[in-house]
């Protein structure tokens, strides 16, 4: 202790008066504040993993221009880190100086307050970031200058980026109740199966119980660059369409994806625009192609439930996707389990073929929905590769179109 008066005791009082001593309580109390800010934050940046940085002025940073992606297993200073899609540059928040940065991979994972770009801010993610950035560039004044024209926002509508789908664009994948799944499957058994093997691209089923309405469905076959025995059926009245509608709205997607997708609650919920059921099992060659453009997100999605057991499938017939590397990756379809995918994932069949006559009997078969936003003003986006499935697609503000003046397409789409 310091004598009274003394210059030692004057320094300690003039400091100790900045200090605050805080009761354990207090000090857990903070603790747990922290932890649920950070939990908030990684929350966050789970629904919005992909920014976009735009607007850095031509020269020798226009580089950086372009996608950031999540890093799901890091952080920096309670926040979440994103790190370029091509390059070896990240995103992060320097704690020492309250700034998040753009700079090297050595640089974040010091916390080290350095890069190219800095922003005075302490929001939690990235995409809340509101305050203006600027840019050190040595080529040009070798000072920090403010850059209005730079923004950091949030690519909307893309389904989360999961580390098990090695942070492909847009894919996912729900648990669909064994109830839902065997009830899809006897409905397909009882109108479809019986007549996939017909010559006629017409299949009238037949009633199953008295008064129950006969279902049509429209088959179309994809030879050609699809290199499979691949059929899609659709249906070809209102009564089949609403039949196999119905399903999904079993499945709860709605809640999953509401986040995801630009929806107006005044008009109802994900619109479905072509449902179908897919049939394969034979597949020669990887066909790797989009269902859905990228720009249109997650607006438009693809679902896929495995109506069968394909476990002893062990590497043939299931879903090959390309990664954000561009490196091939596989999905193994499960029971039970629907993949949704949109805009962006470049995807095909696995190559594979019938094992047995029982297997070419019975192919593989899936529930498909090709559906997503009710709102019309994305349809210029993501209609053209839907407008000639089928007999009829219906657009988002449920409208339906009739697909007849496509014939010719269908025919391309056979021949190939
Ligand atoms: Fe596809």
């Amino acid at each position: 202790m310091y004598n009274p008066g003394s210059k030692q005791h004057k320094k300690w009082l003039a400091s100790s008066g900045k200090f605050r001593l805080f009761s354990t309580e207090e000090m857990q109390r903070r603790e747990a504040g922290r932890r649920e800010e950070r939990i908030k934050a990684s929350d966050r940046a789970r629904r919005h993993p992909l920014l976009s940085l735009e607007g850095l002025p031509a020269g020798n940073l226009e580089h950086t221009n372009g996608l950031f992606v999540l890093q799901p297993n890091l952080s920096k200073g309670r926040r979440p880190v994103y790190k370029h899609q091509h390059q070896d540059m990240y995103l992060f928040f320097a704690a020492s100086m309250s700034k998040w940065y753009i700079g090297k991979e050595t640089s974040m994972r010091a916390g080290k307050a350095s890069g190219w770009l800095m922003v005075n801010s302490q929001a939690m993610t990235a995409d809340q970031i509101q305050a203006q950035w600027k840019v050190y560039d040595p080529a040009l004044s070798k000072s920090w200058t403010s850059s209005p024209a730079v923004q950091i926002s949030d690519v909307k509508w893309s389904l989360p980026r999961l580390p098990r789908f090695f942070f492909a664009p847009n894919i996912a994948e729900i648990d669909v109740h064994e109830t839902l799944v065997s009830h899809v499957r006897d409905f397909y058994e009882a109108h479809v199966l019986p007549a996939i093997h017909d010559e006629s691209t017409e299949i009238k089923s037949k009633s199953t119980q008295a008064g129950e309405i006969p279902l049509s469905f429209y088959r179309q076959f994809a030879g050609g660059k699809f290199r499979s025995d691949i059929k899609w059926v659709f249906p070809a009245d209102y009564f089949a369409y609403t039949s196999l509608v119905s399903f999904l709205g079993e499945m709860n997607t709605t809640k999953f994806l509401r986040e995801f997708v630009d929806l107006d609650p005044d008009q109802g919920e994900l619109q479905v625009y072509i449902p179908s059921f897919v049939v394969r099992v034979q597949v020669n060659k990887r066909y790797y192609h989009m269902d859905w453009p990228k720009e249109g997100g997650s607006n438009g999605l693809t679902l896929m439930l495995p109506l069968y057991d394909m476990e002893d499938q062990e590497n043939g017939c299931h879903l090959l996707y390309k990664d954000l590397e561009g490196n091939e990756r596989v999905y193994k379809y499960q029971l039970g389990k629907a993949v949704i995918f949109g805009g962006g994932l470049i995807h095909s069949s696995q190559p594979c073929e019938a094992r047995s006559i029982a297997e070419h009997n019975r192919p593989w078969a899936f529930l498909c929905y090709n559906f997503g936003t009710n709102k019309m003003k994305h349809w210029k986006t993501i209609g053209p590769q839907m407008e000639c499935s089928g007999k009829f697609v219906v657009l988002p503000n449920g409208t339906v179109q009739n697909t007849s003046s496509c014939s010719n397409a269908h025919k391309e789409l056979e021949k190939g």
